[in-house]
C-alpha cells in the first residue's frame, strides 16, 4: 500500500514535470533578460562608505497583492518606488532594539542555558566587523568545527565594509527567522546560492528587506575561496530542530522589532487571523542574547498542518470515482527527498525550517524575483505558481512541523540530474507514505 502510494505520487509528479519542460525554457529566457540589466554593486559597496549603495533591482513585475506580510514581519505592503534598505552599513549604530540600559547593564556579563561562556550585552550588540572593534558571539564552540575567517570576520576584500556571516546567521549557521539557516544545507547548494546572490539572480521581493540586500552585497565582496570555505563549513554543521509549531486560534500580543514578532506577554489573547506568528520561545536568551540553541515558537492557524500536508505530500491530487484529479502543485518529495531533508548536490532541505523563511522564498520564487543558475528553479516556480497566500501558510506550517532525519544532513547525491530522473531520488527517510501519519 505504501509502495503504491509513493509510485502514484511520483508518477503524477513526473507527468507534471514532463508537461512543464517547454515552458521552463520560456520562463528561463525571460528571467535571464530581466536580470541582465542589473549593474554590479560591489564597487559602490566599497567606495560609498559609510552609506552602502545597492544595485537597482527591477521589481516592477511583482504582484504584491498576495505577499505573506507575516513572513516579512511587516503590516503594510511596500509603496511603489520604495527605496531599498541595507542592514548594518558601516558606521551605523550597533543593534539597539532594546536601547536604554545603563553602561553598567550593558557591560554586565550574561550567559545562556547550556553554555559555560559569558558575554556582555555590549559585546553581543556590536555586530560590526571585528576588525573595526566588534566580535562575533559563539556561545557553543563545541557544536562545530573551526570557523573560517570569512564567517568570523567577513569578506576580506571588503575590509571594514564587510560583515561576518556569523553576525546574522549565528556562529554555527543556525540562523534566525529574519535571515536564513545555512547550517546543514548541501555544500553545492550553498555555493550556488552565493554565486546567484553575486550575479543578481536572487533578491527579496520586498525592497525594505535590508538584510537580504546586505546579503547580496556581501556575496559580491566574497572571493571564490571564501565562498568554498563558508559552504564547506556551514554544510558540515548538523541541522538541529529549532521550530516548535503550535496550532492555535489565539496568539500572544506581539510587537514588531528588528523584523521579528516579539511577544509582549505569555497570555494568548489576540486572534491569529490569516498568518503564522513566529516568535522567540525565550526572548531574552534567543533574541536578545542570540543563543544558537534557542527555539522559535510558530503559532499557526488551526487545521493548517493537515491542509499543508495534503499539498506537500500529494500536491493536492485527489482520486474521484477512480480517476486521478491533478492538484494545484507537485509533491515536494519528488525533488526535496522523501524526508524533506534535501538532496546533494544542490536541492535544499525543507523539514523543520523556519516557516517565515520558507514562505518568503516561496513568494520570491513565485514572483520570479528569486531566480537562480539551477535550471530546476524554473520547475520549482511552476510548482508554486498557483499557490494562494493561504496555501503558503498551510504548506510552511506543515514543513516546519516535520521531524528531522537523525543525521540532520541532506541525502547523498543520487548521481542523476533531477530533470531526467525525478523518481530516482532515494534519500534515507523511507517512502512518502510513511510521513502521512503526521
Ligand atoms: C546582514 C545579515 C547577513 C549577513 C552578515 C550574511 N547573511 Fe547570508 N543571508 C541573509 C539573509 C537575510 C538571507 C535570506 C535572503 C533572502 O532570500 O531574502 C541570507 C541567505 C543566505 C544563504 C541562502 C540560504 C538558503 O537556504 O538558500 C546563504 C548560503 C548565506 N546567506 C550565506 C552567508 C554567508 C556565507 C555569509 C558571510 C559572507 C552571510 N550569509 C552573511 C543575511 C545575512
Ligand atoms: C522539480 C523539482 C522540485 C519540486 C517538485 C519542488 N521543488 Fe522546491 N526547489 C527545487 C530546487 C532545485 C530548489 C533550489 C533552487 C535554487 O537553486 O535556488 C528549490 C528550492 C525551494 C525552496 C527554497 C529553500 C531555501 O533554502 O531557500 C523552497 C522553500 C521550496 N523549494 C519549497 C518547495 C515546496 C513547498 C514544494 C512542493 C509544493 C517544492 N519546493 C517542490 C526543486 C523542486
Amino acid at each position: 500500500m505504501k509502495q503504491r502510494a509513493s509510485v502514484i505520487i511520483q508518477g503524477i509528479a513526473c507527468l507534471a514535470l514532463g508537461a512543464a519542460i517547454q515552458r521552463v525554457y520560456d520562463t528561463w529566457s525571460t528571467a535571464a533578460r530581466q536580470t541582465a540589466k542589473v549593474a554590479p554593486a560591489v564597487k559602490a559597496a566599497q567606495t560609498a562608505d559609510p552609506v552602502w549603495t545597492v544595485a537597482k533591482v527591477d521589481r516592477s513585475r511583482i504582484n504584491y497583492s498576495g505577499q505573506p506580510l507575516w513572513a516579512w514581519a511587516v503590516t503594510e505592503l511596500p509603496e511603489s518606488g520604495e527605496p531599498q534598505a541595507v542592514q548594518g552599513a558601516p558606521g551605523a549604530p550597533a543593534n539597539n532594539a532594546n536601547a536604554g540600559p545603563s553602561e553598567e547593564e550593558l557591560n554586565r556579563k550574561r550567559t545562556v542555558s547550556g553554555s559555560k561562556l559569558q558575554f556582555s550585552l555590549k559585546e553581543i550588540r556590536t555586530v560590526t566587523n571585528p576588525n573595526a572593534g566588534g566580535q562575533i558571539v559563539d556561545w557553543f564552540p563545541d557544536d562545530h568545527g573551526p570557523i573560517p575567517d570569512v564567517v568570523r570576520y567577513g569578506p576580506k576584500a571588503m575590509g571594514k565594509n564587510g560583515r561576518p556571516c556569523a553576525t546574522c546567521h549565528l556562529a554555527d549557521g543556525a540562523g534566525r527567522p529574519e535571515n536564513a539557516s545555512p547550517a546543514g544545507l548541501p555544500e553545492g547548494y550553498i555555493l550556488r546560492q552565493l554565486q546567484d546572490f553575486k550575479n543578481d539572480l536572487r533578491h527579496s521581493a520586498d525592497p525594505r528587506k535590508g538584510n537580504s540586500n546586505t546579503m547580496v552585497m556581501l556575496a559580491k565582496g566574497m572571493s571564490d575561496d571564501e565562498m568554498k570555505e563558508s559552504a564547506r563549513y556551514f554544510a558540515s554543521v548538523a541541522w538541529r530542530p529549532h521550530v516548535k509549531v503550535v496550532e492555535t486560534r489565539l496568539v500572544p500580543k506581539t510587537k514588531i522589532q528588528g523584523e521579528l514578532f516579539i511577544p509582549q506577554s505569555n497570555k494568548l489573547t489576540e486572534p491569529i487571523g490569516n498568518r503564522i506568528v513566529e516568535t522567540p520561545t525565550n526572548t531574552e536568551e534567543n533574541n536578545t542574547l542570540r543563543s544558537a540553541h534557542g527555539t522559535w515558537t510558530a503559532y499557526v492557524p488551526v487545521g493548517s498542518i493537515k491542509k499543508g500536508k495534503d499539498l506537500v505530500v500529494r500536491g493536492g491530487m485527489k482520486i474521484v470515482n477512480g480517476q486521478i484529479v491533478q492538484g494545484k502543485t507537485t509533491a515536494c518529495a519528488t525533488c526535496h527527498g522523501t524526508d524533506y531533508m534535501g538532496i546533494a548536490p544542490d536541492v535544499p532541505p525543507l523539514a523543520g525550517r523556519s516557516p517565515s523563511y520558507l514562505a518568503r522564498e516561496i513568494f520570491d520564487i513565485q514572483q520570479g524575483i528569486r531566480n537562480g543558475s539551477n535550471s530546476n528553479i524554473a520547475l520549482m516556480r511552476m510548482v508554486v505558481e498557483k499557490l494562494t497566500p493561504e496555501d503558503i501558510i498551510n504548506i510552511t506550517a506543515y514543513l516546519a512541523s516535520l521531524p528531522l532525519s537523525p543525521s540532520g544532513k541532506p541525502a547523498p547525491a543520487t548521481g542523476e540530474p533531477i530533470t531526467s530522473q525525478p523518481n530516482q531520488a532515494k534519500p534515507a527517510g523511507g517512502p512518502v507514505a510513511s510521513l502521512q501519519t503526521r
